[in-house]
C-alpha cells in the first residue's frame, strides 16, 4: 500500500512540474505584411524570445489582422486575449492625446529626426503615457514617412479639395485632410485595399512598405512624395500581465523585444528606397515629387493643425519634437 501511495504522489509530482513547465503563450498580433520592418521585428522577437527562454515562452505572431484588426487589437490586449500588439502612433487617441504629437503634419523633417526624438528623454517618457490605462509601452518602432496618393494628380494642396482620403483613427489626422478641404474616412488597416479599389475613397496617405506590401500601388494612379507626416508604432504590452511575470521571464522578454526592435528599425531605415523602387518597378503608379516651392505650400496648408492640437499635446513636446530636427552636434 504504502508503494502504491508513494508511487501515485510521485506520479502526481511529476505531473504538476510538467503542467508548471508549460511555455507560456504570448500572442503578438499585427495588421501588416510579413515583410515590412513590423512584420520582420515580431518574428524576430519570436526567434529571440524562444532562444533566450527555451521552453519557458512560445510566442505566436499573427500577422495581416489574421486574429486582431484595427480597434480590436488593443481591446484585445487590455482583456489578456491578446499580449503583445503595435499599431501606429496615430491609433492611442483613446488612451492618451500625447501621442498625437507624432501625427502633427511636417513637424519632423525625415525619420532620422523621428527616431532623435524617440531616444529623447521625452520621447522615452512617452513610453509610459498610458500606464494609467494598464498599457506600458515596451518601445518605439519605425516604418517610415507618409506618401500621399490618389488617382488625380497631387501636386498642390488645392489638388486634394474635396477628395475623400482614407485615414487612420486619428483626429489629427482628421484635422489635417479638413484643413485641405478634402473628407476623410477612418477605415480599418485591412479594408483599405478595397476602399480604394471600389472607390469608397479617392487617396489615402501610407508609407512605402505599406504600399508595396499591400499592392496599393495598383488601385491608385499617382503617389506624391510628400513626407508630410511619420508613421511608426509603439509596442505595446498589458501592464499587469507584464508586471506578473516571474522576474527572470520579463527580463528575457525585454532583452528580446529591444533587439527585435533595432532589427526592425534598421530595415526600416534601410529598406524604405527599396519598397519605393519596387513600387516604380511595378510601372501602375506615376510618382510625382514635389518642388521645394510646392512642398512649401503643403506644409503652410497643413500647419494650422499644430494650434488647434497644442493645448492637448502641450507646447513642451511640440518643441522637444522640433528640437530633434536639428541634428546632433558631434
Ligand atoms: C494603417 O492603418 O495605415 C497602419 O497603421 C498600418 C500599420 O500598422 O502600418
Amino acid at each position: 500500500m504504502k508503494l502504491i501511495i508513494a508511487l501515485c504522489s510521485a506520479l502526481l509530482l511529476s505531473l504538476s512540474v510538467a503542467a508548471s513547465a508549460d511555455p507560456i503563450i504570448i500572442k503578438y498580433s499585427h495588421v501588416v505584411a510579413e515583410n515590412t520592418p513590423k512584420g520582420q521585428a515580431a518574428l524576430k522577437f519570436k526567434e529571440l524570445a524562444e532562444k533566450y527562454l527555451p521552453g519557458k515562452v512560445k510566442v505566436e505572431v499573427f500577422p495581416n489582422s489574421q486574429l486582431y484588426g484595427d480597434g480590436k487589437e488593443m481591446e484585445a490586449l487590455l482583456l489578456g486575449d491578446v499580449q503583445i500588439v503595435a499599431p501606429a502612433l496615430a491609433k492611442f487617441g483613446k488612451y492618451t492625446k500625447k501621442l498625437q504629437v507624432f501625427d502633427l503634419p511636417f513637424l519632423f523633417d525625415n525619420i532620422h529626426a523621428v527616431d532623435r526624438f524617440q531616444r529623447s528623454p521625452t520621447g522615452l517618457a512617452l513610453l509610459d503615457s498610458m500606464e494609467d490605462k494598464g498599457i506600458i509601452g515596451l518601445g518605439f518602432l519605425h516604418n517610415g514617412m507618409k506618401e500621399l496618393s490618389a488617382n488625380v494628380p497631387l501636386r498642390t494642396p488645392e489638388d486634394a479639395k474635396g477628395l475623400k482620403f482614407r485615414i487612420m483613427s486619428s483626429d489629427v489626422l482628421e484635422a489635417q485632410f479638413k484643413a485641405l478641404d478634402a473628407n476623410p474616412q477612418k477605415l480599418a488597416f485591412a479594408e483599405v485595399y478595397q476602399a480604394l479599389q471600389s472607390g469608397v475613397v479617392d487617396g489615402a496617405e501610407n508609407p512605402w512598405s505599406n504600399i508595396y506590401t499591400k499592392k496599393f500601388y495598383e488601385v491608385q494612379k499617382y503617389i506624391t512624395e510628400s513626407d508630410h507626416g511619420v508613421l511608426d508604432y509603439m509596442v505595446v504590452t498589458n501592464a499587469k500581465w507584464w508586471n506578473g511575470l516571474p522576474a527572470d521571464i520579463r527580463k528575457g522578454l525585454a532583452k528580446a523585444m529591444k533587439e527585435s526592435i533595432a532589427y526592425g528599425n534598421k530595415i526600416a531605415l534601410n529598406d524604405a528606397a527599396d519598397y519605393r523602387a519596387k513600387v516604380i518597378a511595378a510601372h501602375k503608379a506615376k510618382v510625382i515629387k514635389l518642388t521645394k516651392a510646392q512642398k512649401a505650400e503643403w506644409r503652410k496648408a497643413m500647419k494650422p493643425v499644430w494650434a488647434q492640437f497644442e493645448p492637448a499635446i502641450g507646447q513642451d513636446l511640440i518643441n522637444a519634437a522640433l528640437e530633434a530636427n536639428k541634428p546632433q552636434k558631434k
